[in-house]
């Protein structure tokens, strides 16, 4: 996991490189470099750290002239994060340097029979092992970098996006892709390379995205050659137009892309639903639901497969799905489904949710329930990303970019989604009444506004999160619907503001977690009016009687709760299969200011990253 970018062009390379490094910098952030060509020499300088590290060191260090370069944010997968690991990495020649996003499994083996061959190496990178290996290719089998690059791809086992250049020839970038995501941008006789497309975006909205196991031969001046790496052949460019624009890149004025991502959620459910949900005419329309009806109709199962927060959104559509549409479901994490053989039958329906579509374990989970027969829906956020590709069929969220490491958006956005699709197989099963079907869809199109409203409670949040900033350990209580919601708002603690927090069904509650509660335990209960209330309602007896201090998410106008709990946020009403939507804000908003005032980093977490493409 990690961003690279590149350009080669008529343009100063660095400004371009290093602007898109940070606009990349989500996908990791333990050390950056950048290397150019100036014209005679490569000029390289790297470091631990941020971008914003590399920026201050760099100009003391090299001229930053030239319009070919490379450049990457890492991720350490083989290496601590130090000067020396980060990339670029040179060849023992010093004649090619490459960046790399992922893992050369088999690199010990590639390792030993170089060093047999009389190579050093300087870091404890796989990478440097790739570049030392095209080297040796290339001089030993007199071939050009391109040919060498697709030699040497065909002995490496793992996965990777790379770029690599010559200053012996320096008029052309290499780049390669195998389960990492590669963007090509074109623009007039230049070229842009790119993790994702949001470096480039200012300058082309033409872009290529490369395929699994597909290399490109990048020539100033003139074109892109695709080449299958295993066979030669190749390949015709599909040229994509860009959608996105730069605004929704930008923070806009908030001071975290967090912030701006969880009061983007109107909007962004808003854009889920648009133009599917027709409310008047009582119509779900999702070209992919209905092109593959059949599929979902005989299914005899659904399983869901996801990581971190979108399997806590796979939690949610379990209740939605087994309420509405009467079919059985299974949520897996992808992890572990990957690895366990799993009793996949033809008649199964696989559902991925991912908002990146890059997870590595996700992108396993598909191939594997593919190989056994089963029917692969994608439910993605990135468009074109290497799930939606892998997936038979799928629907994009459309939540627009989400930079900030934490989920918000994703999650609300794919939950939207996730009751679009099983109101429509409801519908098409006949286990939902047309009063009822028609009342769903009127309730999911007020929930923007409603989300509006409980984004109201920001200050009120605040306070609450000024009181409890400093404790150690939290508990996120939820039932039924909410117990997903749980699990959510303890995640988004844990992540950014490195507080432990657990989340649980609040009835499990007497089965162990009780034993913590004292009178310092800040315990999180969703209690909102529709779904097991009362039950709630014991349950914040039973913590009010050992003194844990209650910050209940009620429905508006409660009193019951309010009379119990040390603090109460309001959510507005709705039906109860809906109040993920609405619960999900409160918690979203309560870590986000605890961590901001621990002055943690909070779109950056430490030691996460956005999209988790290694095992
Ligand atoms: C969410 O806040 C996390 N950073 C993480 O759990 C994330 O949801 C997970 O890695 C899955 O990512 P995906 O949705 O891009 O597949
Ligand atoms: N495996 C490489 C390293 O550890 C690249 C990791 C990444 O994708 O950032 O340096």
């Amino acid at each position: 996991m990690c961003g690279i970018v590149g350009y080669i062009g008529h343009r100063e390379a660095y400004p371009i490189i290093l602007n898109g490094l940070k606009r990349l910098e989500y996908r990791g952030y333990d050390s950056a470099g950048i290397a150019l060509f100036d014209g005679e020499d490569i000029k390289l300088s790297k470091t631990k750290g941020k971008v914003n590290d590399l920026e201050k060191k760099i100009e003391s260090e090299i001229s930053t002239n030239g319009t070919l370069g490379i450049g990457h944010t890492r991720w350490a997968t083989h290496g601590v994060p130090n000067d020396v690991n980060s990339h670029p990495h040179y060849s023992n020649s010093g004649n090619l340097v490459i960046i790399h996003n992922g893992i050369i499994e088999n690199y010990e083996s590639l390792k030993k029979e170089l060093l047999k061959r009389g190579y050093s190496f300087a870091s404890d990178t796989d990478t440097e092992i790739l570049i030392n290996l095209i080297q040796d290719i290339k001089e030993k089998e007199n071939v050009k970098l391109g040919k060498a690059v697709q030699i040497a791809l065909n002995q490496v086992v793992g996965a990777y996006a790379v770029a690599v250049f010559d200053k012996e020839k320096p008029n052309e970038i290499v780049v390669a892709k195998l389960g990492s995501p590669l963007a090509i941008g074109i623009g007039d006789g230049e070229f842009f390379i790119a993790s994702d497309a949001t470096p480039f975006l200012e300058y082309t909205k033409n872009a290529i995205y490369l395929e699994d196991e597909e290399m490109a031969i990048i020539r100033k001046h003139k074109d892109v050659k695709i080449r299958k790496i295993k066979d030669d052949s190749l390949v015709n460019p599909y040229v994509q137009e860009l959608q996105m624009n730069l605004e929704q890149i930008e923070k806009g004025g908030y001071d975290h892309f967090m912030l701006k991502e969880i009061f983007e959620q109107p909007s962004a459910i808003k854009d889920t639903y648009r133009g599917r949900l027709l409310s008047k005419e009582a119509i779900i329309k999702m070209a992919g639901v209905e092109d593959n009806m059949k599929k979902f109709i005989n299914a005899e199962r659904i399983i869901f497969i996801a990581c971190g927060t979108s399997w806590h959104a796979g939690l949610v559509a379990e209740y939605i799905f087994e309420d509405l549409v009467r079919i059985p479901v299974e949520v897996e994490y992808a992890s572990e489904f990957r690895y366990r053989n799993p009793v996949i039958k033809e008649n199964d329906v696989v559902i991925a949710i991912s908002q990146s579509g890059e997870t590595a374990d996700t992108l396993a989970a598909i191939k594997l329930a593919k190989s056994k027969g089963a029917f692969v829906f994608g439910v993605c956020n990135v468009v074109g990303s290497s799930i939606a590709r892998e997936s038979n069929a799928g629907a994009y969220t459309h939540a627009g970019p989400e930079i900030g490491v934490a989920s918000t958006k994703a999650f609300t956005t794919q939950i939207t989604l996730l009751t679009l699709i099983a109101l429509r197989l409801a519908r098409a099963k006949g286990t939902i009444s047309s009063s009822d079907y028609r009342l769903h869809l009127l309730e999911l199109e007020m929930i923007p506004e409603k989300v509006n409203d409980a984004l109201k409670s920001e200050a009120h949040i605040k306070k609450i999160a000024d009181i409890y900033k400093d404790v150690h350990n939290f508990l996120y209580l939820g039932r039924g619907y909410n117990f997903p919601v749980a699990l959510e708002g303890a995640l988004k603690l844990k992540e950014i503001s490195y507080i432990h927090a657990e989340g649980y069904p609040a009835a499990e509650m007497k089965h162990g977690p009780i034993a913590l509660i004292d009178d310092n335990m800040p315990i999180v209960v969703i209690a909102t009016k529709k779904g097991h209330y009362d039950k709630i309602v014991s349950n914040i007896q039973e913590i009010k009687s050992r003194k844990g201090k209650i910050i209940a998410i009620v429905t508006e106008g409660d009193t019951s709760v309010k009379e119990l709990a040390d603090h109460v946020i309001e959510v507005p009403e709705t039906l109860e299969s809906l109040t993920p939507l609405l619960t999900t804000i409160p918690l979203q908003l309560l870590s986000y200011h605890i961590a901001v005032m621990l002055d943690k980093n909070v779109d950056q977490p430490r030691n996460l990253a956005k999209s988790v493409t290694v095992e």
